[in-house]
């Protein structure tokens, strides 16, 4: 089967051609636009889309080999994201598969990060634990088989990457704030400062990062602190001992997951899964309970359309190919199994 996988739920316009399983071409154009807003704009993402998803599409057809014609079906995130992002990609689906007379499949954007390990030659067992870490989410997600999860917890307040970039910010050190975290805290003392780790104790899989970022500021108000030139190894320390409470978290959570299911694979996605300390920790940990950390490669991390294509294929392997020409976007998307409406049309 040759699916053609489009995301737009972000600030990442991206397509990717699948035979399978197998990955044949991707595109991701990056908005650069954001950065100097600090932050995804969602109106500015939304234009850009539209400027953007005719020559990704292209692009990606023109890499694979395929010829339009030769397509069986166009996957498409439907959800969680922003609205108008969301339409863009929605609404080139669903006119490319109505001209071609093809059907076009709604994948859930986390859905895509659930499976994107997948992508690798080396790839997770059933059951595996997956941790989703991105600047929007934190989530650990106990996947039994394919299409068959469960939700175990999520963050309640902040997701990691969004605590990153906003100590990133309180410390004057740009945006996004993960990679200058991450590459400022290997030169840090880890254990200069002690920042709070929530719901550590008890079996809850829930988790809280607002409290480490409160710690942040209060401890830079006492500091006095003004800019990152003045103290290079105080931002060093601090980032150092920021990661390390954040990570910590993380990792012992996913680890207790593990164990408690009897599942000997982890899979971690998300632009946070890209940070060094998450990545070693992790793997040392998991060893220690039999199982293995599966970090698929940074261009599958973050947001991309192979991953829609994958989890399209699981999608189709255990339910058939339903398409729905009604899908619309759903901004506030929850995360659970998919159950098909009615309406669906099975082909
Ligand atoms: O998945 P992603 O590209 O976009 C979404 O949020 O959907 O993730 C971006 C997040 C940002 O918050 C960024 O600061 C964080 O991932 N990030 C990192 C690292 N690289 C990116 N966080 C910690 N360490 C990193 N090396
Ligand atoms: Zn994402």
């Amino acid at each position: 089967m040759k699916l053609l996988a489009i995301e737009t739920s972000c600030d990442e316009c991206s397509a990717a051609l699948m035979e399978d399983e197998d990955l044949k071409s991707i595109v991701i154009s990056s908005q650069l636009v954001h950065s100097e807003y600090g932050g995804v704009v969602p109106e500015l993402a939304s234009r850009a889309h539209m400027e953007l998803i005719v020559p990704v599409i292209e692009k990606a057809l023109g890499k694979s080999g395929f010829v339009k014609e030769g397509i069986d079906g166009v996957a498409v995130t439907y959800g969680p994201g922003l609205a108008g992002s969301l339409i863009v990609g929605l609404s080139f689906a669903k006119a490319f598969a109505s001209s071609l007379g093809i059907p076009v499949v709604g994948v859930n954007h986390m859905e895509g990060h659930l499976y994107s390990a997948f992508l690798e030659k080396e790839k997770p067992d059933f059951p595996f634990i997956a941790l989703i870490v991105s600047g929007g989410h934190t989530m650990l997600v106990h996947v039994k088989e394919p299409f068959s999860h469960e939700l175990l917890g999520q963050t309640r307040d902040d997701a990691a990457g969004e605590a990153f970039d906003k100590v990133a910010k309180l410390l004057g050190l740009g945006y996004p704030g993960g990679p200058v975290i991450d590459k400022m805290a290997r030169e840090g003392n880890p254990d200069a400062f002690r920042f709070p780790r929530a719901f550590m104790n008890g079996d809850s899989f829930e988790f809280s990062f607002s409290g480490i970022k409160t710690s942040v500021l209060y401890l830079l108000r006492e500091l006095k602190y003004t800019s990152p030139d003045k103290d290079e190894k105080l931002v060093r320390d601090i980032c150092a001992s920021f990661q390390r409470a954040v990570i910590d978290v993380l990792v012992e959570k996913t680890v207790r997951a593990a164990e408690k299911f009897s599942a000997r694979s982890i899979a971690v996605a998300g632009g946070v899964a890209a940070n060094r300390e998450l990545r070693n920790s992790l793997q040392e940990r998991a060893c220690l309970v039999n199982a293995k950390a599966y970090f698929p490669r940074s261009l599958y991390c973050t947001d991309n359309a192979a991953m829609i294509g994958i989890a399209a294929y699981f999608k189709y392997r255990k339910f058939g190919m339903v398409s729905d020409l009604t899908l619309k976007p759903v901004p506030n998307l929850p995360f659970v199994p998919e159950i098909y409406q009615p309406s669906a049309e099975s082909l």
